[in-house]
Formats: structure tokens, C-alpha cells, sequence
């Protein structure tokens, strides 16, 4: 009878069904907790694997492979092939990829060997550098020095080794002489999805950096994880974004309380926060003192979620590192799960991601304009509404309606994380809406044109826009913390460039007749140009870090540095002016033509 069911169900009531069954056996391992359990404990734990790998799949996999892997220095390109007959020799290499960093490049590559316990092998048979003025430190991190005798030992060919890509970031030129070579604008988008997003080398290299930090905390905290998060995970990195990292010393830890023998540990008698940032502190000291490759360490520890920012010179890639709650990682998880569920939505945020840095609404610093993450969002929202055609994206309240217990998380602090992690369950509605990346892009800007910023908020939530609860110029709900403001710090003169853009786009896009030079998104790149305007004042629009974030002790603002920003805002205002001028001439040339 079973059988008959289950062979008349579409696959996706059919995953669903085995989901339930899984649930049942697992209704043991959820009695105890249904609310906050570690992600690395949960990762064990959910082991049905379906067609699309999830977010915990691929965070799984991508930590195995850094606990599998060394990093190493060497002199050149050339030096790969001695490399891999000398680790060959300690124990088998499984892969190796080179990358080089800086002008007068340094050489790196990272080697890849099949299990974990290899790399203790390796390292047990490292040295230090013989210098006395050195901190004799064991890290994943090592350089391969000149034999001293010369060697005998025959080179074998490094057939595994992936040299091509490196960590190489495509010039701007190339980008752009891609795009113009492309047939249609949707083949552009895909094209600068695919020359820009993060590499499989780089993100290699974002988690050796975590491990670093995990195996140099190991000794005190055995059960310590550094979790990347943010764009290096969720499917929305381009090369050389930011790495966000959050640490966790006691992720796995249980308490038995079979016990008789029970660690002796130091009480905490501070609040938590002064106790946290001394940790902090502490980490921060550990990282620029003892970590090879860790350097510029900064501590900002009075913002509302404490950081340390780091560059790790060796891998080349600028740190965040914090150790508060978890919704950052579960969060990844909800952008990797919109990427995951149609393949045009990477492409068209990092359309628009581009579009935004291009017409400089974006910037690398934080301040007072609107973030890539909250782009990111926006974009999202409209999928979820796009006019007249069906959702490409579901509502995330309809994620969570379709959770099963094997989804629940709750954080340490109470955050409700809880929604469908595998999107290979909601297949019928990935397929309703069929529209091209093009159309959906120019949707996009007709959109947000025509949006009521000054009444409604972006909602993710409700899948479409809700009544603003404040007056911030511009409201976009947190998804997980509904109570919170994503785009808080986006003042009022940079929703106004943000909206006047948006209408630019849609003008710029509309008025497309034939292919030029500079035609399709590439057009809109350079629409400010192509209205004779000068690029955006990026510079002048940078703000000291530290004045950017809440003061812990009376909770107000920073004032900004406001000279330069009202400098700023009257020039723009001069400009969009201007610029709507230019907008309602050719409009009106364009219908006495028709
Ligand atoms: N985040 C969040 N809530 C916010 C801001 C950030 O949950 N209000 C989380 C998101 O998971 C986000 C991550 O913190 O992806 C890192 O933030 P940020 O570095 O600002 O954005 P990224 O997505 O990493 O994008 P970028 O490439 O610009 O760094
Ligand atoms: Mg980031």
C-alpha cells in the first residue's frame, strides 16, 4: 500500500515524504533539543543527501577539505613539481593548486593530501627556520626551502596540480571586451557572473585561513570552529571580497552528565559583553603576535557586534573576524538557498552589485549608502515579486511553513533561524516563472522606480513590500530578525542617488536600439559618463571606520563627518538635477519621434 503511495507522488512530495520518515527516526536525536544545536553537531546528524548539494553539504565539504591541506611558499611556478615529489615521498598528494600574490609576485600552493591525519604526518616532519629571531610557531602554513644537499631524488610530473586560475583577478579591459563580445544581455550577465565570482582556489584558501585560526586555539579550546560566513560562502562572492569569520570556542561541546571527571575552568565573573571583548582582545593580540601571515590587526571592539579586522598576507584576503551569534552563518545559509533555487539569481545580483559599485552607490568602506549585502536583498525581494509574472522565489515565511524539525535552529541568543534548507523540495515552483535574465534586470529598475520607499519596507518575510515601523529613508527587514533594519545606516541623500540611478537604469535600458561600443549592461556601467557626468566621488565620501559604528554605552549614532558629506549631497543633488533634465528631453525626443 506504502509502495502504491509513494510511486504516484511528484518527486518533491516524494522528498518530502522520505523527510518525514527521516524525521521519525530522528525524533530521538531532537527530543532532548529543539532549540539551539551546534551547526558541525546538526551536519553529522543530516545525512540525506539530495540532488543539489545544501549549504551544510557544501561548508562540510569545504572544511574536510582544508583539514586535508597545507599551505606552501615557494620560489616560483617552476618549484611545483619538486614540491610534489617531496611531499609524494612523506605521504600521497591528492591535488595541488598554485596562486601568486602581489606585483613582484609571491608564489604559494596549496597541497591537498587525502586525509587529515597526512598533514599531521607532513608537519611532524617540518622544520623551523633556523634563524633564533623567529616564534617558533606550527601552522598550516610553511615554506619550501633550498635542498641543502643537491638532490638526487627523481622529479615526478605533477600531473594534479591546477595552475590555470590561481587567485588571479580579470583586469576590468578583459571583463568589459568579454561583455562586448556577447550576443545578448542575458549572455552578458552570465558572462560577468562567470568572470567574476569567487574562484574555487579562493575559497580553498578562505577556509585554510579559518582552519589556521581553529588548529592555533586547539590546545585550550579542543573543540573550537571558525565558521566562514558572508559572501565567501552564500554563492554571492566575487574575487577578492572580504572573508567574515566567526569563532566559536565550545561548538560541540556536551556535557555528560554520566561524568565524574569534570574540567576545573575559570568562572566568568564580568557581563558577558566586557567578557567577550576581552576575549577578543586577547584573539586579536594572538593573531598579529603568533600567526604567520596575519598582519594590520585592528580592534574594534566597542561596535555593537565586536570585530577584529586582519589581512592575511599569505592567502591575500582582508579579515572580519567576530565571535557573536551565529544568525551571520544562517543567514549565508538563506542567500545560498535563494541562489541555489534558480539559476538566474547569482547572475542578476551581481549585475546589479556591479551596476551599483560602477554608478558609485556602493562602496568598499562602510558609511551611510547602501551595502552589497542589502543590494543583495533588494534584489531578492523583487524575485519574489516580479509585477504581473509568477515568483522566481519564495517567500521566506513559506520556507518556513515547509520546515521540517531536521531545519530548526535557534540560536544562543534566541534568534529563530528555522526555515526549508533544501530546495530540491520546492521544485514545481522553481519552474512557473520563465523569464529572461534581461527582462527580469530591467524589471528590477521598473521595480524599485516605482517602489514607495517613503510608506513600505522590502520584506523577504512576506515575499512582498509591508508598512515601514520607522522613519529611516530606507527600510529593508532583517529576515531573521524581524525587529531589525538591514540598510539602518542609509541616509536619506543616498536613497535619493540610489532611486535616481534606478530610474537612469530603466531609461538606459529601455533606450537600447541598436548595439554600439558600449551596448547592453555595459551601458548601463557607463550610463553616468554617457550622460556627461563625472564618475562618482568615491573618495570623497570616506569616513573613518571606527566613526561608523553604535557606541556600546549610550547607544546613539556617531555624527558623521558632516562638511564633507553635505558637500557631497549638494554636488549629487546638482547633478540629479541635471541629470533628470537630460532624462525628460530625451524622453520627450524619443515620443515626438514615434
Ligand atoms: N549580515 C547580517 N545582517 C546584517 C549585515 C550582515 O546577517 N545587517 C551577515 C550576512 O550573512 C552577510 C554577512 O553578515 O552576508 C557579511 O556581511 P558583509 O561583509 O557586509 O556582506 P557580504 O555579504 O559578505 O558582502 P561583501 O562581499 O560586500 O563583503
Ligand atoms: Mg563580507
Amino acid at each position: 500500500m506504502s509502495i502504491f503511495c509513494i510511486l504516484n507522488l511528484k518527486n518533491s512530495q516524494f522528498c518530502k515524504l522520505i523527510d518525514v520518515l527521516k524525521c521519525l527516526k530522528q525524533r530521538q536525536i531532537y527530543a532532548n533539543s529543539t532549540s539551539y544545536r551546534s551547526l558541525s553537531q546538526r551536519l553529522g546528524e543530516i545525512n540525506g543527501k539530495q540532488n543539489s548539494a545544501t549549504f551544510h553539504d557544501v561548508i562540510a565539504n569545504r572544511k574536510l577539505e582544508a583539514k586535508r591541506s597545507i599551505l606552501v611558499q615557494v620560489q616560483s611556478a617552476q618549484s611545483c613539481k619538486e614540491l610534489y615529489t617531496y611531499c609524494n615521498a612523506i605521504t600521497p598528494v591528492k591535488q595541488m593548486f598554485h596562486y601568486s600574490t602581489g606585483v613582484e609576485p609571491l608564489h604559494f600552493i596549496i597541497v591537498e593530501f587525502s586525509k587529515e591525519a597526512d598533514v599531521s604526518n607532513v608537519l611532524s616532519q617540518s622544520t623551523y627556520a633556523e634563524s633564533l629571531q623567529i616564534v617558533p610557531v606550527q601552522s598550516l602554513f610553511l615554506w619550501f626551502k633550498a635542498p641543502v644537499k643537491k638532490n638526487k631524488q627523481k622529479v615526478l610530473k605533477a600531473a594534479k596540480l591546477q595552475i590555470e586560475n590561481g587567485t588571479f583577478i580579470l583586469n576590468e579591459d578583459d571583463v568589459r571586451h568579454s561583455l562586448k563580445e556577447e550576443k545578448s544581455v542575458s549572455n552578458q550577465m552570465l558572462s560577468l557572473y562567470n568572470s567574476i565570482k569567487l574562484n574555487d582556489i579562493s575559497t580553498r584558501l578562505r577556509f585554510i585561513v579559518a582552519r589556521q585560526i581553529e588548529t592555533a586555539l586547539s590546545g585550550l579550546f579542543p573543540h573550537v570552529v571558525v565558521y566562514p560566513f558572508g559572501s565567501s560562502v552564500n554563492g554571492f562572492g566575487r574575487m577578492g571580497c572580504d572573508l567574515d569569520l566567526v569563532l566559536r570556542l565550545n561548538e560541540n561541546q556536551s556535557t555528560s552528565a554520566d561524568s565524574r571527571l569534570v574540567f576545573h575552568s575559570k568562572a566568568i565573573t564580568a557581563s558577558e559583553r566586557s567578557t567577550s571583548q576581552r576575549h577578543m582582545e586577547v584573539i586579536g593580540d594572538l593573531l598579529q603576535l603568533f600567526l604567520p601571515g596575519c598582519s594590520h590587526v585592528r580592534r574594534i571592539l566597542q561596535a555593537r557586534v565586536p570585530i577584529i579586522k586582519f589581512y592575511q598576507q599569505l592567502a591575500d584576503v582582508e579579515c572580519d573576524l567576530s565571535m557573536s551569534n551565529m544568525s551571520g552563518v544562517h543567514m549565508s545559509n538563506l542567500l545560498h538557498l535563494m541562489g541555489e533555487f534558480d539559476s538566474r539569481v547569482r547572475p542578476l545580483v551581481f549585475t546589479v552589485r556591479k551596476w551599483a559599485a560602477e554608478v558609485g552607490l556602493t562602496n568598499s568602506h562602510p558609511g551611510r549608502w547602501i551595502t552589497n549585502f542589502s543590494l543583495g536583498l533588494m534584489v531578492l525581494a523583487f524575485l519574489q515579486k516580479p509585477g504581473y509574472a509568477p515568483p522566481v522565489l519564495p517567500g521566506l515565511n513559506l520556507l518556513i511553513k515547509s520546515a521540517g524539525p531536521e531545519d530548526t535552529f535557534i540560536t544562543e541568543e534566541g534568534i529563530n533561524c528555522t526555515f526549508l534548507r533544501n530546495p530540491e523540495r520546492m521544485l514545481d515552483f522553481r519552474r512557473l516563472n520563465t523569464d529572461s535574465l534581461q527582462s527580469l534586470l530591467e524589471q528590477f529598475f521598473v521595480h524599485y522606480s516605482n517602489f514607495d520607499f517613503s510608506m513600505k519596507a522590502v520584506c523577504l518575510n512576506e515575499g512582498s513590500p509591508v508598512t515601514k515601523p520607522d522613519h529611516s529613508p530606507l527600510y529593508i527587514v532583517n529576515p531573521l530578525e524581524q525587529g531589525l533594519n538591514v540598510s539602518k545606516n542609509v541616509s536619506m541623500e543616498e536613497l535619493e542617488r540610489l532611486k535616481m540611478e534606478m530610474r537612469n537604469a530603466t531609461w538606459i535600458l529601455e533606450s537600447q536600439e541598436v548595439k554600439g561600443m558600449n551596448w547592453g549592461v555595459l551601458s548601463l556601467f557607463d550610463g553616468r559618463r554617457k550622460f556627461g557626468m563625472s564618475p562618482a566621488p568615491r573618495q570623497a565620501k570616506l569616513l573613518e571606520v571606527s566613526t561608523l559604528f553604535e557606541t556600546e554605552s549610550d547607544g546613539e549614532r556617531i555624527e558623521f563627518k558632516s562638511g564633507q558629506v553635505e558637500r557631497e549631497i549638494s554636488h549629487v543633488k546638482s547633478e540629479t538635477k541635471e541629470n533628470i533634465k537630460q532624462i525628460e528631453m530625451k524622453s520627450r525626443r524619443r515620443k515626438s519621434r514615434r
